[in-house]
């Protein structure tokens, strides 16, 4: 084998990769390595679902409806490996976290941009989370280049539209820049598609998964931070579980849910 034949090493990029995870703890404490680990293998899916949702927009934009509907299916089995993996951290006991929680300083999930960027993907977009990182940082700029794009939602309109289903003007040409409301017009719209049409109430259903997926990762997300921390303070600031509960219940895609007490 000649030294520049690609390797499992190599292309994989093993070394950089294991040099990567950099307990900040006193020994370092055990269960630090776990928390580390965790929290990059999330970025990396975060990064791959990203990288999936952006195929679906281009997908749908293409009228490729059976691979948009793949594409979809593949995030939602990756959320599923997103909510899972929250059952091995919370092996971590209160005081196993407590052993090195300071170290953590500021530091919090809460700052995760790849998470505000899926947010923002979906719908959920603000200035003030982009304003939370530096100038010239990696992280702003893909903020800044998200905010101004489509959504996943804008997307699935504008698909529906070409594909001849009424959809209100004035949501074909909405600033994508603010929240996703709910549309009565729309409603009468969708309820037309699921009685008739079952190939795209099918895509309907999977985007109601997405947005089941993302809500119960949130819960679960929760619950965790209940039994670590209890009532504490996040790192990040804020006022720790009390904030994330007001974070839950929230549908990404409104009409979706409210059209179903109608059907
Ligand atoms: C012991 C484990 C964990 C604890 C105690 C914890 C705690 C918290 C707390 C208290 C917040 C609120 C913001 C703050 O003031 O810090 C938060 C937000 C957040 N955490 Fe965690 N977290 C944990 C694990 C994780 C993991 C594994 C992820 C995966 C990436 C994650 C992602 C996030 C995200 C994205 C937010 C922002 C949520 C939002 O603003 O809607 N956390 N976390």
């Amino acid at each position: 084998m000649n030294d520049r034949s690609v390797t499992y090493g190599s292309y994989l990029a093993v070394d950089e990769l294991l040099a990567l995870q950099r307990p900040r703890s006193e020994g370092p404490e055990h269960d630090e390595m776990l928390f580390i680990v965790i929290h990059q293998v999330y970025e990396l899916w975060f990064k791959q679902v990203l990288h999936e949702v952006d195929h679906v927009i281009e997908l749908l934009d293409a009228r490729e409806a059976h691979r948009a509907q793949h594409t979809l299916k593949r995030i939602l089995t990756i959320l599923k490996v997103l909510v899972a993996q929250l059952d091995i951290l919370e092996t971590m006991t209160p005081l196993e976290f407590q052993s090195f929680r300071t170290r953590l300083e500021a530091a919090s999930g809460f700052q995760s941009d790849q998470f505000r960027q899926l947010e923002f993907v979906l719908g959920n977009k603000s200035q003030a989370a982009i304003d939370r990182f530096g100038a010239n940082t990696r992280a702003r700029a893909a903020l800044e280049q998200r905010y101004g794009r489509p959504t996943l939602w804008d997307a699935f309109l504008r698909y529906l539209s070409r594909e001849g289903y009424a959809v209100p003007a004035a949501l074909l040409s909405r600033d994508v820049t603010t929240k996703i409301e709910a549309s009565p017009d729309l409603q009468a719209t969708l309820i037309d598609l699921y009685r008739k049409d079952p190939k795209h109430a099918e895509m309907c259903e999977r985007l109601v998964d997405l947005d089941e997926g993302i809500q119960e990762w949130r819960y679960r997300h929760v619950k965790m931070v209940q039994r670590t921390i209890g009532a504490k303070m996040g790192t990040g600031g804020s006022s720790g579980a009390q904030y994330l509960v007001t974070t839950l219940m929230t549908p990404i895609f409104p009409d979706l849910w409210e059209i179903r007490s109608r059907l």
